[in-house]
């Protein structure tokens, strides 16, 4: 016990097991002010597992098979989802049911919400809006009967061409722990277990069960480790998942330095470490490694008949069981996976207050929250004025406007969202009925559309233009009537989903994504482009794309997949009812070669990470190549100017930087302000990295003194002589700008110590 209220160890011990059954309560002699919750919850989990049998411990750590596959067989109460661990009731242990939710519940035959997709809201760069958004999907969750959300997802685009770039949450460990951490502890204030996944490595979906990434530990702890270190140590979600990939010659799932070294010794997490759905390939191994949840497991493992079974496998079942009673693995271990289980229940509240099936989800509140992440997410790439006019083609005014061709894109019907589990199914069927799902396919095949039209909300923007749309099959037919119009607005699509990576950045065409394109999107926009006055195009995709044809269109807007809201979102942000505020939480290039990794190797098992820290932003930084749009890049319909900066440490090493962001413009706007450091020469560093930010909203002509506080620790490197965290004395460079390539960005120097 890490504290004593009681008198006496013997009797403290007795009464804390004791009191979770109601014995000790009423003795005054024994009473003590209430433990912390974090030791409250350790100890009622102890007594819990102390009156368990060995077969009811090993049902807490093994789910019974995939509900929403059909895979197990279930009781008649168990939800459809991705899991369910059914509870124990003479001990008041209830069941708990998981499901999928990247940027919503996905459950079929629910109305539930679908969000902006993770990399959305991390271009928001609000961690205040990702607690929303975490309690927004827990909400829906547990009104389902949920007690388990599989969102949070932080894997560091590493290679953005990964089909789940979409479900995650950028390039930059800092900004993707932060954003994570900030939902998690939205999720669970919702009494919601949150998992944050897939750890780690996981940064492509080409062979991702058989691919070792390889990647030296000063790489490993300064870019993805410290998204999950910052999201495990600030969030404390429930639970993390390991990853499909091996890590260094070994499987993340049973990997001891992943699972015991980093996460629970030296980090301190308390939760459980679930396995991805079928990544679990042994049973001592991968318990003693720290594997605590297999996943989804099998109720029945003798019933080895399904393919499925082939595929997800059965460890911490029998096989399990048999391990305990030979002694390979010790009692005390089982004993601490099922600790850590019921601490969790404990500690987020699900054990005294379990999620009820078959509540009604608030629709309105949903959508009004979809439509807040969707405008405040967007990115403004491009803003220009057309040849011969003073004012840059966004925002559209519509009393200047007297006819609007919209191109493309299924813009007549919906908007586009990301596949996989990672995906949230439309309420009311899909928007686009035309493709057919190939036969026997997990993963690919047809898209969902949501029905949020952008062209109805474009219409009902102007009611007295005339607006007319062209499907994009005819590139011809929607040149000319651009041609003839004051506006064009070309919609371009880039599906991806979890299973398949991107061929290319570049916008598929029917060869790349042949369900879902029927035409060359690049030459559809060149068309337009060499015809219209004006052009604007707006983008829905998950992953960075090419832009060939930048230089001839006047606007770009990024919105991602902008969830049930996209249509009014993308209207309201065109039309200026809405002033984008995004910034790119990843780098966009020019070409495909200007990656670190130029192809995705089918065949090659090895996954070299042979960029070393240059991941994102650092690898064009460092390599002096110019990005298509720079890693915190984003306009505004406002300007902000940034002066005045200053930068001082305290006695600790943690540094404050000060300057003023000025809106200039004449519309209110919101500013991220972010914060790079570049630290001392000679260290084998990337040119800068971000350390912090702030989001603004300001008035026309407010000036806001901005204060920046940064952690030491976020300025520190990785030690490999001493496997630990280091502060570098020296000259550092503080960089105060719009984004990581702001030509008007202020810099300050500061001397700081070592530690
Ligand atoms: C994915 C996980 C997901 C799980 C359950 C796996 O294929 O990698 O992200 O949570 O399935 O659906």
């Amino acid at each position: 016990m890490g504290r004593t209220y009681f008198r006496g160890t013997a009797i403290a011990t007795a009464c804390a097991v004791a009191a979770l059954i109601a014995a000790c309560g009423h003795n005054d002699d024994l009473q003590a002010p209430p433990a912390d919750p974090d030791t409250a919850a350790d100890q009622r989990a102890a007594a819990l597992v102390a009156q368990m049998t060995t077969a009811e411990k090993i049902q807490m750590v093994h789910g019974t098979g995939m509900p929403t596959l059909g895979y197990g067989t279930f009781p008649a109460d168990a939800l459809s989802g991705a899991s369910y661990i059914p509870g124990i009731s003479r001990l008041g242990i209830p069941k708990v049911s998981s499901a999928d939710s990247a940027g919503g519940v996905n459950v079929n035959n629910a109305r539930v919400t679908a969000l902006p997709a993770p990399v959305a809201l991390a271009a928001s760069w609000d961690p205040v809006l990702a607690n929303e958004y975490g309690t927004r999907i827990a909400v829906e969750l547990r009104t389902l009967g949920y007690a388990e959300g599989l969102g949070g997802g932080v894997n560091l685009a590493r290679e953005p061409r990964d089909g789940r770039t979409f479900e995650y949450m950028g390039e930059d460990p800092v900004l993707s722990g932060t954003m994570s951490a900030a939902r998690t502890v939205g999720t669970q204030s919702q009494k919601v277990i949150a998992t944050i996944k897939h750890y780690a490595m996981n940064d492509q979906e080409t062979n991702r069960n058989t691919a070792d990434s390889q990647v030296d530990e000063r790489t490993l702890r300064e870019t993805e480790l410290l998204a999950f270190e910052i999201g495990v140590k600030e969030g404390q979600p429930g639970s993390v998942m390991c990853s499909y990939n091996k890590l260094n010659g070994t499987y993340a799932c049973e990997n001891p330095y992943l699972l015991t070294d980093v996460l629970k010794t030296e980090w301190g997490f308390k939760g459980v470490v679930q396995s991805d759905w079928g990544a679990t390939h042994s049973t001592v191994p991968s318990v003693l490694a720290g594997l605590d949840e297999e996943q989804p497991g099998a109720a029945d493992d003798s019933n080895t008949s399904s393919p499925l079974f082939a595929y997800f496998g059965s460890y911490f079942n029998t096989k399990l069981q048999a391990a305990v009673a030979a002694g390979t693995v010790p009692i005390v271990r089982l004993n601490d996976m099922v600790q850590r289980k019921l601490r969790t229940l404990v500690r987020i509240g699900i054990m005294d207050s379990p999620p009820t099936a078959g509540g009604a989800i608030d629709e309105a509140a949903g959508n009004a929250f979809a439509l807040k992440v969707a405008q405040q997410s967007a990115v403004l790439l491009k803003n220009a004025a057309p040849a011969g006019a003073q004012q840059a083609v966004l925002p559209l005014a519509a009393a200047n406007l007297s006819s609007i061709v919209v191109i493309g894109g299924h813009a007549d019907v919906g908007v586009l969202s990301g596949g996989g589990s990672g995906a949230v199914p439309a309420i009311d069927g899909n928007a686009v009925s035309s493709c057919q799902q190939p036969a026997g396919q997990l993963f690919g095949g047809c898209a969902t559309w949501y029905k949020s039209a952008p062209l109805a909300a474009i219409k009902a923007k102007a009611p007295n233009a005339s607006v007319s749309y062209f499907d994009g099959n005819d590139a011809n037919a929607a040149a000319n009537a651009a041609a003839q119009a004051d506006v064009a607005i070309v919609f371009a699509t880039q599906w991806q989903t979890e299973g398949l990576d991107l061929p290319s950045l570049s916008l598929p065409d029917n060869k790349a994504d042949a369900s879902n394109q029927t035409y060359d999107q690049n030459a559809l926009i060149a068309a337009v482009a060499a015809k219209a006055k004006r052009v604007v195009v707006v983008l829905e995709n998950g992953s960075p794309v090419l832009m060939p044809w930048l230089g001839n269109v006047h606007g770009v807007l990024e919105s991602w997949y902008p969830g049930v809201q996209g249509g009014q979102a993308i209207a309201d942000l065109l039309f200026g009812d809405a002033n984008p505020s995004g910034k790119l939480p990843i780098s966009f290039p020019k070409q495909d070669s200007d990656l670190p990794q130029p192809v995705i190797s089918a065949t090659d098992l090895s996954v070299k990470y042979s960029e070393g820290l240059l991941m994102g932003y650092r690898w064009y930084d460092a390599q002096q190549i110019e990005p298509l749009f720079p890693f915190g890049f984003g306009l505004s319909y406002t300007n902000f100017a940034y002066s005045n900066i200053n930068a001082s440490a305290d006695g600790a090493g943690n540094v404050t930087v000060t300057f003023t962001v000025t809106n200039n413009g004449a519309r209110a706007g919101e500013e991220v302000a972010q914060v790079y450091a570049a630290l001392p020469a000679g260290l084998g560093e990337p040119p800068k990295r971000l350390v912090g930010w702030q989001k603004l909203a300001l008035q026309p002509g407010q000036a806001q003194p901005v204060s920046v506080t940064i952690p030491a620790q976020r300025l520190a490197t990785w030690d490999v002589t001493n496997h630990a965290w280091k502060i570098n004395g020296g000259s550092y460079g503080f960089i105060a700008g719009a984004s990581s390539r702001d030509a008007n960005a202020l810099t300050k120097s500061l001397s700081l110590a070592g530690r």
